[in-house]
C-alpha cells in the first residue's frame, strides 16, 4: 500500500531541514518570506516542544546529492473537551515539490498524517482548500463538510 518510489523516505522534519530544501517546497504552496536559519531553528524547537500537539512529516529524495526534501505536510491535534475529552486532528500544509506532482506523494503524505492523526486518538482529520484541490482530498478518502470563513487581521 504506502509505497514510494525508490530512494524517496517518509520521516518526520528534523532541525537540519533548513539546509535540505523544506522550506523551497513549501514555497509551491504560499508565500514563506526569507526566513534565516536560526529563525526555523526557534520555530523548529518551539513546535518540538508542544509534546504530541504539533507533526511536520517530510518525504526526502535520497537519489539526489544533496538529498532535497520534495514533499511535507503538518498534524496538529486538537485536545477537545466535547466528545468525551475527543481530539480532532488538523491537516496544514501540505505541499510537493512542481517537479514532483503526480508521484503519489501527497497521497502518501495524508495517508501518515491521517495515520498518526489515528494513532493519537483523533476521531476525525479536517482541512481547508481551494475548490482546484477538492479531488486530491476526494481521492485520499475526504468529503466536503461545512464551510470555512476567516476574519484576517
Ligand atoms: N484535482 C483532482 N485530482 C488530483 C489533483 C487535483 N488538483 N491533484 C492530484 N489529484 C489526484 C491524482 O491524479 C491522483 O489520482 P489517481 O490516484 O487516480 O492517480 C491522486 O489525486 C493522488 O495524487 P498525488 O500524486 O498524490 O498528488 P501530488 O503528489 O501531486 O500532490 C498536491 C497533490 C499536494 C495538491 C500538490 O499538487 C501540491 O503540492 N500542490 C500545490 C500546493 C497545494 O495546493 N497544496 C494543498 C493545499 S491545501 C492544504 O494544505 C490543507
Amino acid at each position: 500500500q504506502s509505497i514510494l518510489p525508490a530512494g524517496y523516505q517518509l520521516r518526520a522534519l528534523r532541525k537540519t531541514d533548513f539546509e535540505t530544501g523544506f522550506l523551497d517546497c513549501l514555497r509551491v504552496l504560499t508565500t514563506v518570506g526569507e526566513i534565516t536559519k536560526e529563525q526555523f531553528e526557534d520555530r523548529y524547537s518551539w513546535i518540538s516542544r508542544q509534546d504530541g500537539g504539533y507533526f511536520i512529516l517530510v518525504i526526502e529524495d535520497t537519489n539526489t546529492s544533496p538529498a532535497r526534501v520534495v514533499g511535507t505536510g503538518a498534524l496538529i491535534v486538537e485536545r477537545k473537551f466535547i466528545h468525551n475529552l475527543g481530539s480532532v486532528g488538523h491537516i496544514e500544509d501540505i505541499a510537493v515539490a512542481k517537479d514532483q506532482q503526480g508521484k503519489k506523494l501527497g497521497l502518501r503524505i495524508i495517508e501518515a498524517l491521517d495515520f498518526v492523526a489515528e494513532k493519537t486518538g483523533c476521531y476525525k482529520t479536517i482541512l481547508d482548500c481551494s475548490e482546484a484541490n477538492e479531488g486530491f482530498y476526494v481521492k485520499c478518502g475526504f468529503r466536503r463538510a461545512g464551510l470555512e470563513m476567516a476574519h484576517y487581521f
